[in-house]
């Protein structure tokens, strides 16, 4: 069935009122639209476990650093509505600016320093505040709910947890697993930038990830080690510039200084003109402590 479709908040929020009255539990999928595999696995994770799935479309300026791509970042939301019907998406908020900020661009920020400041954040100083500016506003908007997150996106996922946590945001975060393509590329809309050459060679992150994730399985337990044999398969592609690859405590975002329990694997890097991220867990069990 296709979504209803709605732009201003008084609405979504008149709609969700009226469907919370009927006993409903809401489910948020926030997409910056241009849909993929990915979100549609959000969208099939919030319509297993709430009764009325309503995802956001919103191409957030704030998120964006001078000289990134907000003004080219793909759009189709005539696709991205056919995409959510598939979904069962029943309700599909698409906010002006004018709408979400009637006062101009937002004053207030939110930030998570320590975990917005590292990895991404490093490269893209702004991008964690845009991020969680947003993500407030739309939790704010929405109310209580289930809020679904692509684990592709872990840093976020880290910064959107510890805000929700911190400011008691009625809201439970779910993060979902990576979908990807048959090569392991993870799914992104910024996969569309890739030519056919670069869209090969970005196959890249993934093999890195698989031997960070070896090394680990093989007994090393000294970080270093880690980032050494991710780094190496990076550096093996000419198309790929590593941008960094890194091993982290998963809800620091730091490296430890022995590898123990669930740990993170990070990777960045610039294929072409465009810079593609990924991660994946590794638990650790049994070492003798
Ligand atoms: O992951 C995204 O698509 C965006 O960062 C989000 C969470 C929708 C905020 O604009």
């Amino acid at each position: 069935m296709t979504p209803q479709l709605i732009s201003t908040v008084a609405e979504l929020r008149s709609e969700l009122d009226r469907r919370r009255a009927l006993g409903h539990t809401i489910g948020l999928v926030p997409t910056m639209g241009y849909l993929h595999a990915g979100h549609g696995s959000l969208m099939q994770a919030a319509g297993e476990t709430c009764d009325t799935v309503a995802a956001s479309i919103y191409v957030n300026p704030l998120q964006f650093g001078a000289g990134e791509d907000l003004s080219s970042y793909p759009r189709d939301l005539q696709r991205d509505t056919e995409i959510a019907a598939g979904r069962e998406v029943d309700i599909l908020f698409v906010p002006t600016e004018e709408e979400l900020h009637p006062l101009g661009p937002p004053l207030t920020e939110i930030n998570v320093p320590s975990l917005a400041s590292v990895w991404e954040g490093a490269s893209r100083p702004t991008h964690f505040v845009g991020v969680a500016t947003i993500v407030n506003t739309l939790l704010n908007i929405v109310g209580p709910c289930a809020a679904f997150f692509g684990e592709k996106d872990f840093q976020q996922l880290a910064i959107i947890n510890r805000m929700v946590a911190d400011l008691s945001l009625p809201v439970e975060i779910i993060g979902c697993p990576t979908v990807r393509e048959p090569d392991g590329l993870a799914m992104s809309s910024r996969n569309s930038y890739l030519t056919r050459d670069e869209r090969e060679a970005a196959a890249i992150l993934r093999l890195a990830l698989d031997a960070g994730e070896a090394v680990i399985k093989g007994g090393a337990r000294e970080p270093q080690e880690v980032i050494r044999a991710m780094g190496a398969v990076v550096n093996g592609e000419p198309l790929a510039k590593l941008d960094y690859a890194t091993v982290v405590d998963p809800a620091t975002l730091e490296i430890p200084p022995v590898l123990m329990n669930d740990v993170r694997l990070l990777i960045a890097a610039q294929v072409g003109r465009t810079r593609l991220i990924d991660n994946c867990g590794v638990s650790i069990h049994g070492d003798p402590t």
